[in-house]
């Protein structure tokens, strides 16, 4: 009988089971001692403390990083290199040396979910222009001849309606604005320092597609409102003609791309004109949208700082005004991070919701695809055209119908239906500059005096393991796509910093994979049991605004775990257990940084948080901040 005390984790419970066992080897006992769990539905929530611990590491970059990097690869010093940097992370504690009651869940799995009250369900097996048209029936008045003729001052992002109305009332043409775009795509790559926003890109083919939507105006048969609108493609989804490099300079070479991604020609149907493939930290391996092989995007609000990523150039082509809306993956907080730092919105929607059949990484378990856009608007409209379950997902999954808030009629509002929001406060605060929890704070009072909805403190125990579970996760599912070419030596060609989260990647072991996966399943436990008592799970974005580039980064490139741990500390729940989440632009830090929130759904919820980012974003009455990369694409002389 072993006692055990657990002290730096969650369930706080003295363990007095036997744990150890005992093995008779060659004539000597030895006593492994684990970590015995007790089961998820037995834990007191009222006793588990905080301790999520941040990632220690020292920043590499330059010869240090090159140095590390040849070390990690090593055969022998390169398993020392891992196995430490495992303990550390207290990996093996929790991977190797627990015995974790529960089976392992290695995919999301919901149990049945209620229909949304106030929402106008759309047809997932018809058209996506119909989806699109009821989509559009459910915005809150928007008035684009006022906002085009207006004299204001005050910054505005144009909205697809903006668009729209242009296109309709013959104040403009898709040909014509895409002049506009090419040439501001075209003077980005040309400022100092270069904004590289797309790995591909040919004006020929812009020029194309905006020519054919033009002539479907003038003969008076639109596809639908997202007809004529410029869109951007994250680089590991799949848009033809382009290659997919995920940000590679290799990867297109033995993966060939001869058709659209699902999503992609779903709004290709709606008349969308694709502008080209985005810039993105490689094979979405970090949180910052460096890139050394493509060059790294810049933030439109401070070309001295990163976008975030992995989606950098998705949120960058956004942000700056070129394209109204882009597609971004999450399997980190790829597109709530950049939307955050840019001061845009971003949308990840529900594991299973959207077919990532065209994608670097399908099938995975962790990363879902979804759109970036600047208004919650542009955000539903282009959501309600890319939506719908893979043929696999609907046997496993069961996705209930998709729907939308009706933001049109008082029946749908925040007001008519009061939202319980949870908030666990010691993680909240847990960031880099209380500019960002005062912030969001703020946010949650208003809704609550304005809106009447209610903040409940929750608790949330093992954020810890469920980080980890994402690394895990990501990480095994990444390199298994990656395994022919590892093999190939093709790998010596990714940048210095994606080396080595593959090096620790491939220590994992299968039961390490089966480990995390347990984990999964009890994380699943206390979130569905948080469910029971809020809507919405509410949390900063990003636990710092955007980090400064360091010029010895940019050749390079560089590891700092610890800025991409304050980046990740708020993103992985939605992906490891697959909830729907958005990102929505709440104000600006001391430095002028844009800060984001988080809303956090029940599986499938996406109408309600939806529903709550547009309340968020129609209560935030301060004048938006331009940003200094900015293009007025639609109305540009
Ligand atoms: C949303 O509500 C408005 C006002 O009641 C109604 O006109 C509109 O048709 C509704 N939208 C949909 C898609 O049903």
């Amino acid at each position: 009988m072993v006692m055990v005390s657990w002290n730096w984790w969650a369930p706080v419970r003295t363990c007095t089971l036997p744990c150890g066992t005992t093995n008779n080897a060659g004539g000597r006992l030895y006593i492994i001692i684990k970590w015995v769990l007790v089961p998820a539905n037995e834990v007191q929530f009222t006793q588990v403390k905080y301790d999520f611990q941040q990632v220690q590491a020292p920043r590499l970059a330059g010869l240090l990083l090159k140095l590390f990097t040849i070390l990690i690869e090593a055969p022998l010093i390169g398993s020392l290199i891992t196995g430490y940097l495992k303990k550390q992370n207290k990996m093996n504690e929790m991977l190797r040396n627990t015995v974790i009651p529960e089976p392992p869940m290695f995919k999301p799995e919901y149990p049945p979910q209620e229909q949304e009250a106030g929402v106008v369900d759309l047809e997932e097996e018809g058209k996506p222009e119909d989806r699109v048209k009821s989509a559009l029936r459910c915005l809150p008045h928007h008035d684009p001849a006022g906002r085009w003729n207006s004299k204001s001052t005050s910054f505005r992002y144009w909205k697809i309606r903006d668009y729209a109305y242009a296109y309709r009332s013959g104040l403009t043409t898709p040909a014509m604005v895409a002049e506009n775009v090419i040439s501001a795509v075209e003077e980005c790559k040309n400022m100092v320092p270069q904004i590289p926003l797309l790995i591909s890109f040919d004006v020929e083919e812009v020029r194309k597609q905006a020519a054919a939507s033009t002539q479907r105006f003038e003969e008076g048969r639109p596809l639908s409102i997202l007809d004529g609108i410029f869109m951007a493609v994250k680089d590991d989804i799949d848009c033809y003609p382009h290659p997919s490099t995920g940000g590679t300079t290799w990867l297109h070479n033995v993966r060939p791309v001869n058709k659209d991604g699902v999503a992609v020609s779903r709004l290709r149907s709606c008349g969308v004109i694709f502008v080209g493939k985005t810039n993105m930290h490689e094979l979405g391996l970090g949180a910052t949208g460096m890139n050394p092989h493509h060059g790294t995007p810049r933030n439109p609000h401070d070309p001295q700082r990163y976008t975030g990523g992995s989606s950098s150039g998705s949120a960058a082509i956004v942000a700056s005004g070129i394209c109204p809306a882009a597609l971004g993956s999450d399997a980190g907080g790829s597109i709530r991070i950049p939307a955050s730092l840019c001061g845009i919105v971003g949308l990840k929607t529900t594991y299973g919701r959207t077919d990532m059949k065209g994608t670097l990484y399908s099938p995975g378990t962790v990363e879902v695809i979804g759109p970036i856009a600047s208004s919650v608007d542009d955000v539903m409209l282009v959501y309600a055209a890319m939506l719908g379950s893979s043929p696999a997902d609907k046997i496993s999954l069961r996705p209930p119908i998709p729907c939308l808030p009706n933001l049109s009629s008082g029946a749908g509002s925040v007001d008519s239906l009061p939202l319980r929001l949870g908030k666990y406060t010691e993680w909240f605060n847990d960031v880099h500059s209380p500019d960002i929890s005062d912030t969001c704070g703020k946010v949650l009072t208003s809704l609550s005096e304005i809106h009447g909805c209610e903040i409940v403190d929750i608790t949330i125990p093992e954020i810890q393991q469920m980080f980890m579970a994402q690394v895990v996760s990501y990480g095994s599912e990444s390199l298994c796509s990656l395994v022919p070419q590892c093999q190939n030596g093709e790998y010596k060609k990714l940048a210095l910093d994606s080396r080595i989260p593959l090096a620790l990647f491939q220590s994992l072991s299968a039961s390490d994979y089966v480990a995390a996966q347990r984990f999964r399943r009890r994380s699943m436990y206390y979130h569905m049991e948080i469910f029971k008592k809020v809507d919405v799970i509410v949390t900063p974005t990003t636990g710092m605004t955007a980090p400064t580039i360091h010029p010895s980064a940019l050749s390079c490139g560089e590891s700092d775990l610890e800025v991409t741990g304050n980046l990740m500390k708020f993103s992985v729940t939605a992906n490891v257990l697959g909830f729907p989440a958005i990102s929505v632009p709440v104000g600006y830090d001391k430095q002028g940084l844009p800060i984001g929130l988080q809303l956090i759904g029940r599986p499938w919820g996406e109408a309600t948080i939806l529903r709550l980012a547009a309340a968020i974003e129609q209560q935030w009455q301060e004048p938006k901040k331009k940003p200094i990369i900015y293009f007025d694409i639609l109305k540009a002389d």
